[in-house]
């Protein structure tokens, strides 16, 4: 049978379809298998009708293959969402996540601030939202229809975005001066804020204040992303997380699903670690997180209180995860110790096996007359293999094993040495693509054997695994 791969494709339609992928969140080649998908649904020699298993959800707009929404499930159907968008250049993209959230079924009603008036119209917001849109604290009729209150109250959740230093301020002191800030204080819904500001605004005291306020409220934080700012050309954490990562979260926070893992603590380490060299130079490996950040998202969707401790990463923090940042392998064992005791843990992070045995305290100079400096290296923590024979050993111990060659052998070596209960052993030699891609092709190795997965997506193997990890946990008891 013929293969396409995406590599194989004019330069032309690969940026289109790069485009294509981006907006609706997924990878190219999970884009191309959509639109293949939605061609053969709509040709019409199969009379329009759409192959079992691949049909749309009944809510919401369907677009064709060459557009751009994919409403993948009525996953928010009936649920009632209250967006206050707050004023910031990044309410544009507001819009787009009031159809998103449409799209899955959800009810969305808004609320603007006079700043975010500033940014979008009302009238937009209105007829993307198909509702009344809250502006005005004060506004007679909006208040005999339905008052502050109920406007807090009638809905299942509450998401700021963008969620300005200023509305973050109000939240966290209790102020409620305009209807925006009321709502937040009126109502009795989980909460979630979406960031969005200047760099250097996110990272001020101030607000890293509110921030540690605001969590230990129990708000639920999406973002903010690192990247360039859209009005000053800066750079650094303070971009508004995407839409379809804010919708992400809606949808754990919403979801209905069984949640075999509650009251279970789990802990999940994922990333690369950084060694210093000095302070401006350090010793890293190709791991994006990717894995490991998907497993304790799938694990939380089961209703596990998931810990992750993450080496430095590019990618946002899971929603309704709770996570640590680390740099250094020795920080990533320490913070794992600390989250002790816990029902499993999961290592997934590629852990950097040496660090220099002293990082220079100012940056190495090039010497004309001696050449290039020789780094003595130590060897660092072997942080799984210290779990699995921990005294506080969690019930479920797992393990990840990256190879480049006999797989199956050192998988199984490394599941006696380490003490872990399974190994997930997987190639990640660079023709395969793994390390950074979206797709994975893994075996469980265990005492009992081995057992094969077929290649699949990232989060596919994150949410087979959470599964595993839940059924071995049935027995056990909180
Ligand atoms: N691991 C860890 N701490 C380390 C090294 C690895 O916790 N210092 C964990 C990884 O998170 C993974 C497993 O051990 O779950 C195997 O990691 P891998 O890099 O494949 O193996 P190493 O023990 O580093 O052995 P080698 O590099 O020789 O293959």
């Amino acid at each position: 049978m013929a293969s396409i791969t995406v590599r194989n494709l004019d330069a032309p339609v690969k940026d289109r379809l790069r485009q294509l992928a981006a907006r609706n969140g997924v990878s190219m080649e999970e884009q191309l298998r959509m639109m293949i998908r939605d061609g053969v649904a709509t040709d019409p020699l199969s009379g329009g009708v759409e192959p079992a298993g691949l049909g749309r959800s009944a809510q919401g707009p369907a677009e064709n293959a060459s557009g751009v929404s994919m409403a993948g499930s009525a996953s928010l159907a009936g649920r009632r969402i209250l967006l206050i968008i707050g004023g910031g250049i990044a309410a544009y993209k507001s819009l787009d996540l009031i159809r998103r959230l449409r799209e899955r079924g959800a009810a969305v009603r808004c609320v603007m601030t006079a700043a975010a008036q500033e940014f979008v119209t009302p009238l937009s917001v209105g007829a993307l939202s198909a509702d009344h849109v809250f502006t005005d604290l004060f506004d007679r009729q909006a208040e005999h229809d339905i008052g502050h209150i109920r406007l807090s109250r009638e809905a299942d959740l509450i998401v700021v975005a963008p969620a300005t230093a200023d509305l973050m301020a109000k939240l966290a002191n209790g102020l409620a001066n305009d209807l925006a800030s009321t709502v937040l204080l009126a109502t009795d819904k989980q909460v979630v804020l979406a960031p969005a500001m200047n760099p250097r605004m996110w990272s001020h005291k101030a607000t890293r204040r509110n921030l540690a306020t605001l969590r230990g409220d129990g708000i639920v934080f999406v973002g903010p992303n690192a990247g360039e700012m859209a009005e000053s050309g800066e750079a650094g954490a303070g971009r508004m997380a995407e839409p379809l990562e804010i919708v992400a979260a809606v949808e754990t926070l919403l979801d209905r699903a069984p949640k075999p893992l509650a009251g279970r603590r789990i802990i999940v380490t994922s990333g690369p670690t950084h060694e210093p060299i000095d302070p401006v130079r350090y010793i890293a490996n190709r791991s994006s997180g990717k894995q490991g950040h998907a497993i304790a998202a799938a694990l939380a969707r089961l209703g596990a209180d998931v810990r992750l401790v993450s080496g430095p990463v590019s990618i946002a923090d899971p929603a309704g995860v709770n996570t640590v940042h680390v740099e250094r392998a020795e920080e990533m064992r320490d913070a794992v110790e600390e989250l002790l005791p816990a029902d499993a843990a999961i290592f997934v992070a590629a852990v950097a096996d040496w660090r220099t045995s002293a990082s220079a305290q100012q940056k190495i100079k090039k010497q004309a007359d001696s050449g290039p400096p020789s780094l003595q290296m130590v060897e660092n923590p072997d942080i799984l293999a210290g779990i699995g024979h921990h005294r506080q050993r969690p019930y479920l111990v797992v393990g990840f094993a990256a190879e480049t060659q006999n797989l199956l052998a050192n998988a199984q070596a490394k599941l006696a040495r380490k003490g872990a209960d399974f190994i997930v052993a997987n190639d990640v030699s660079p023709e395969g693509g793994v390390m950074g891609g979206d797709r994975n092709r893994v075996r469980i190795v265990s005492k009992a054997g081995v057992e094969e997965w077929p290649e699949m997506s990232k989060d596919a193997v994150a949410a087979k695994l959470a599964d595993l990890v839940a059924e071995r946990l049935k027995s056990v008891e909180v």
